[in-house]
Parts: C-alpha cells; structure tokens; sequence
C-alpha cells in the first residue's frame, strides 16, 4: 500500500520529468506564524514567531546548457533565464526568490553555476505564513549542499532576507527568514538577532484561521508603512540623538516628541513603541505559564494593528473577534505583514477542534469568506533532506 505522495518526492519526480535527470540536492525549510510582535523586526524589535509543520522542498541540480531553469509543482512552465549573471526577472515572478538567494551566494564569494530547481509546498500563499521565506530559505539550503557552502544561521537569514529586498521588491524585517532557518517558536531579538527557545506546552494549540482574502498589493502599503516609521526615528531624533531605531523609543519619549509628527506618523510610532513591550511581557507571561495574561496580549496587539498601524480589515476584525469569544480560546489576532491574511488563536488543545469548526463556520455565515482553518505545531527549521 503507498500513502499520498510526499513533498520530497513531490519535488524530486517534478524534477526527473522536467530536467530528465536526478537532482544532486534536497532541502525543506517551513513557513511560520508570528504569535505576537507585528512590523516590530524592521524597527530593530521583538517578535515571537514560530516555525510550522507546513514546508517548502526545493530539488536542485547544476544545468547541462548553461542555462537556469525553475519550476514548481504549483506552476508548472519551466521559467528558464540566462543566469549566471544573476539578475532580476520582468514582473511578478516567483523565480525571483530563487535567483535573488543564488544573486546573495555569488556575492558572497560563492560560484554558483547555472542550475535546476523544482519546488514543492504545501504552505499556502497570501495567507501570510511567510511562503516567500520558506521558499528562500529552502532555496538557500539547496545551493549550500550543491556549491558546498556553509553559512551560518544568522547568515543564512540576512541573505535571503536581502534577495527579497533586491529581488522582490519587498523592505522586509528578518522576522520570517530568522523563524525559517531556525525553526521552533523563539522570541527573537531582531537588533542582535539573537534569540531564545520557546516550548509551546501540549495542553496550548496554535489555530491559524485564514481569512480567505489574500494579501493585495501588500508591497507597496507594507514599504509604505516602513517609511514612516523612518519618519518618526528622524523627528525623534532631533530630540533623542541617540535613537536609532523605534527600538530605543519609549512611550515617554514619544508622548513629547508627539507635537513634531503629523498624526498619522505618530499612531504608526505608538503601534511598535507598544507592540515591542508586548512581545516582552508575553515571553515573560509564557515561561509563567500565565496563558490568560498572553491571550490579553494578542487582543490588545490585534487592536493596535487594528486603529494605530491600520493593516487590518473588517472581516479580519470580525474573524479575530469571533475566535476570541470562543469557547477555549485565550486569544486572537492578525499575524503577519497584514491588509489580508490569516488571524492567529492560542486554544485550549481540548477545545481545539471544536474550535476551528465553530469560528469559521460563523465567519463564513456573517461574510460569505472561504475562511479555513489550520492547526499548527512547531516545526523544524531549515534541513538536508534525503532525495526521495
Ligand atoms: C512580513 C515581513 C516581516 C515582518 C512582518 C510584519 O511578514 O516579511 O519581516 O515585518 O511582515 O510583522
């Protein structure tokens, strides 16, 4: 009797049939939701991510032709480009994830040749589960094996986060990439980008409910809101020399430095000022055991995104609002870069399953949304895989 197929053979037949040969390697790196702690990475931050049992399989192999080729089980032409030289493709086009990491190898010191790569996934994408991260950090797992590279954690983390900036188009933080690579649930201190371990207890379920509308146009609001968070440290600074980042701005400072910003500026300030105090004291209520003070937490970071950071929408509200009135539910809240997506909920495991079918059921009556619901347990982060 065989099973489903899995994602590493997935990834390896979509090879053998599209570049008829064997891939030399294998890798897998996994998506992640962000308990808490939202557009704090690129103010120098705290976020509290963890890595999920959803992966992304990048095969590879170097090319017969000189020619790149890349190619996915969910888009199946083959995008072929003359690389190296590495460079950007035209358009929106999900390659660039993978050149923009073999762009960071070479230049690194790295010779990458041309090569082959298919993927396989079963992380959606638009839900706000950071697929791009997976796909580059599994992409960058592939080609240390194929060019015998080894870089660190850390390393690893900032090159792919650097490929999305310069490939993609994307002023990302290195919440995602740090989550990807590393894996488990840390809380993760983005200035340093050291970062510690987190146990979730078993009696504790993560329930992703995704909203069903995807993320939009997401770049250009998300760089957007990067801006004026910049804005802010420059007004502040004019008081404060010393800040460099929203990291180093407290409530206080803010409070004085308020009369130089325009409104708007300021409540984008507020949302992270407040929100890197709230990944601190859900860490400290975590390694209490005080999951009531942390579901709190979600709520209140749910309702800072919501007025002050303004990425949120109606149904992500209500989703967010339904799940934190259920039956087990200590909290809810949007994850991720937001303006779509998917709420995060910390659940009773008990109530768990209960749980997922009430709240979406609800939200589809009241929205007529697909909403679906997933539940999630830590996973590993980046790892070899065994071509399959
Ligand atoms: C996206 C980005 C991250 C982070 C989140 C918001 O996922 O890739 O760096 O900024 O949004 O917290």
């Amino acid at each position: 009797m065989s099973g489903p197929i899995s994602l590493a053979e997935q990834a390896c037949a979509l090879f053998r049939a599209t570049w008829r040969r064997e891939p030399a390697s294998l890798a897998s790196s996994p998506g992640r939701v962000n308990l808490i702690g939202e557009h704090t990475d690129y103010n120098d931050g705290f976020v509290f991510p963890v890595a999920i049992n959803r992966r992304t399989f990048v095969a590879m192999g170097a090319s017969r032709d000189g020619r790149s080729g890349f190619v996915s089980t969910s888009r199946p032409d083959p995008v072929l480009a003359d690389c190296p030289p590495w460079r950007r493709m035209e358009g929106d086009c999900w390659a660039n994830y993978v050149a923009g990491v073999a762009a960071q190898f070479a230049d690194r010191g790295e010779r990458v040749p041309a090569f082959c790569a298919s993927v396989a996934s079963d992380l959606p994408t638009g839900a706000g589960l950071s697929s791009s991260a997976a796909l580059e950090a599994a992409t960058a797992a592939a080609l240390s094996q194929l060019v015998a590279a080894s870089f660190s954690i850390t390393e690893l983390a900032t090159l792919c986060q650097k490929a999305e900036h310069e490939f993609a188009g994307v002023r990302c933080g290195i919440m995602d990439q740090m989550s990807s690579v590393a894996g488990g649930a840390i809380v993760l201190d983005c200035r340093t980008l050291t970062f510690e371990r987190v146990q979730i207890p078993r009696e504790l379920s993560l329930v992703i409910l995704d909203s069903g509308i995807p993320r939009g146009l997401s770049a250009t609001r998300y760089n957007e809101r990067r801006g004026q968070c910049e804005e802010g440290v420059r007004l502040l600074k004019t008081r404060y020399p010393g800040t460099e980042a929203l990291r180093d701005v407290t409530t206080e400072m803010l409070n004085i430095g308020r009369k130089n910003m325009s409104e708007t500026v300021f409540r984008r300030c507020r949302h992270v000022v407040t929100e890197n105090a709230r990944v601190c004291a859900a860490a400290k209520a975590f390694a209490e055991n005080d999951f009531r003070t942390v579901g709190k937490l979600l709520h209140e970071s749910h309702v800072s995104m919501r007025d002050d950071y303004e990425i949120s929408l109606p149904e992500i509200d209500l989703l967010a609002e339904i799940a934190s009135s259920a039956p087990g539910c200590y909290g809810a809240r949007l994850t991720g870069a937001g303006f779509g997506g998917a709420v995060v909920s910390l659940v009773d495991t008990c109530a768990a399953d209960a749980f997922a079918e009430e709240v979406v059921e609800e939200y589809r009556a009241k929205t007529s949304k697909a909403g679906t619901a997933m539940r999630v347990v830590p996973d590993e982060g980046s790892r070899k895989e065994e071509p399959a």
